[in-house]
């Protein structure tokens, strides 16, 4: 098991962690490169929607990885398995994960992950990991509650712990991930809904800004989610296609 070695470069303040590790990709920053704020001005949440924590209250950090290869098409599921391991070598927490890729503590947003790649270049994975956000900090208009790690925990022993647990998930093998992933899978047996996307629509009676519903059941080989439908049919979600609500 080894870490995700590289260098760091750290700002006080910047726009977005995942966008200054961008410009580093393009210029060819190494493998394991990580990028670290104390505060993001346009921190970037999944969705088009934005990432807000106060100074040094959250880990704000964004790794470069390195080319970008079939061995890394589990990564969406790899890196919040590790954000989930690195919060609970720092607290004593059990963590569990909302498809796709949200990290989740007494059902509450605790992390949050955001990939942006160029296959098979590279990929930039932005971790948000809240520490010591006081819920008043929060903006009122977020779409999942949030709440933080607590116990003390800094931003430089959490990005350690990151380092250590993301160099071990990335090298995982498939069915590990799989595996370690249906055990911390939260949404496995709840009612879920989303909007479909164009055309999809099996019963063929929803008007189209109907939401549908089904019951969660896992993932598939690809990462989808698997939901079973009222009448028994399985649908397979993409997570680009849909937003969820449970
Ligand atoms: C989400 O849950 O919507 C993903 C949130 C990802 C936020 C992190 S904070 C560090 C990195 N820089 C960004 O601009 N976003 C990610």
């Amino acid at each position: 098991m080894s870490a995700l070695e590289g260098p760091r470069r750290h700002f006080r303040l910047t726009d977005s962690t995942n966008e200054r590790a961008r410009d580093l990709a393009l210029a060819g920053a190494p493998h394991g490169t990580v990028v670290t704020a104390d505060e993001q001005s346009a921190g970037r949440g999944r969705h088009g929607r934005r990432w807000s924590a106060p100074p040094r209250a959250a880990l704000l950090a964004s790794a470069i990885i390195r080319p970008l290869g079939e061995e890394h098409r589990l990564l969406p599921l790899a890196v919040p398995l590790a954000v989930c391991e690195a919060a609970e070598t720092l607290a004593p927490v059990q963590c569990r994960i909302k498809w796709p890729n949200d990290v989740w503590l007494e059902e509450r947003k605790l992390g949050g992950v955001l990939i942006e790649a160029r296959p098979p270049e590279w990929a930039v994975v932005g971790v948000g990991l809240n520490l010591s956000v006081s819920r008043d900090a929060l903006p009122p208009d977020l779409r999942w509650p949030a709440t933080s790690l607590g116990h003390g925990v800094a931003p430089e022993a959490a990005l350690g712990a990151l380092r250590e647990t993301l160099g071990d998930w990335l090298a995982a093998p498939p069915e590990a991930v799989f595996r370690a992933f249906a055990e911390r899978d939260a949404l496995q047996g709840r009612m879920v809904s989303w909007e479909p996307a164009t055309g999809e629509d099996p019963g063929g009676a929803g008007e189209p800004d109907e939401r549908m519903v089904g019951r969660a059941s896992g993932i598939d080989a690809r990462g989808n989610l698997l939901v079973e439908l009222p009448g028994g049919e399985r649908v397979a979600l993409g997570s680009g296609e849909v937003t969820l609500r449970l």
